[in-house]
């Protein structure tokens, strides 16, 4: 079965632009051009969710320069979602908006609107995104409405969107961990992880990576 949702974890821009002796600028700006290629590959293989994780809550570490370097990019990337050619796709948001500057949020609340009667493909922009603090702010929205004796389907409508979770989770660049990205979401999720830095990662890796979902052999913890 074709995955419904996949997410992934782009990486190794820095080390795509250090291996060709490039700022490591080049490095975001190719990974701009797979962002799109991923979208347009997710739209023609009737993909419905496409979660991208853009800028963690860690990310802020970084040197200034290169934050403003990503934000600017993102803010570019961002208004490219309301040319025709993506009027199929429907852009949301997971993260805290809290710490975003105000031109990526009203741009994003720009996108978000423009888009939101779109219906082939949501593509879940992570942004400002830790699944820890996706949880903790969960629990806490679930606290004010009141409620006591938990269940997971709280827990679950109350994440930043309420979406399907995971089928694959694919992390570029060879590194092989979640870092903190859909914890809650990824019970259950098959893992792709492939050397290929993600400025080198377009349409063919993506099918092959599908390719190697279809082949999986999902249980859920159940006995065949
Ligand atoms: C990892 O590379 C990537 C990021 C921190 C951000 C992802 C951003 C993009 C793909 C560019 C634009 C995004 C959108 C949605 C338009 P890294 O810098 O951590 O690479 P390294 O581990 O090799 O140093």
């Amino acid at each position: 079965m074709k995955p419904k949702h996949i997410a992934i974890i782009m990486d190794g821009n820095g080390r795509w632009a250090k291996l060709k002796g490039l700022p490591r600028k080049e490095g975001h700006k190719e990974g701009a051009n797979s962002v799109e290629s991923a979208v347009q590959t997710a739209l023609e293989e009737g993909i419905k969710v496409l979660s991208l994780y853009a800028f963690s809550t860690e990310n802020w570490a970084r040197p200034k320069m290169e934050i403003a370097y990503l934000m600017q990019l993102l803010a570019d990337t961002l208004s490219k979602f309301t040319e025709n050619k993506y009027k199929d796709v429907k852009l949301v948001f997971s993260g805290r908006r809290k710490g975003l500057p105000s031109m990526i949020l009203n741009k994003l609340d720009k996108v978000i609107e423009a888009t939101k009667n779109h219906k082939k493909l949501t593509l879940n922009l992570c942004l400002n995104y830790g699944a820890r603090q996706e949880i903790t702010d969960a629990v806490n929205k679930i606290i004010a409405q009141g409620k006591t004796n938990i269940k997971e389907s709280d827990i679950e409508k109350n994440l930043y969107q309420n979406l399907p979770v995971p089928d694959l989770i694919i992390r570029t660049s060879g590194e092989e961990r979640l870092s903190n990205f859909l914890l809650w979401q990824a019970a259950y999720s098959e893992f792709y992880f492939t050397k290929t830095l993600w400025p080198d990662f377009k349409e063919k890796d993506l099918l092959k990576a599908i390719a190697e979902y279809n082949k999986r052999d999902r249980r859920f913890g159940k006995r065949k």
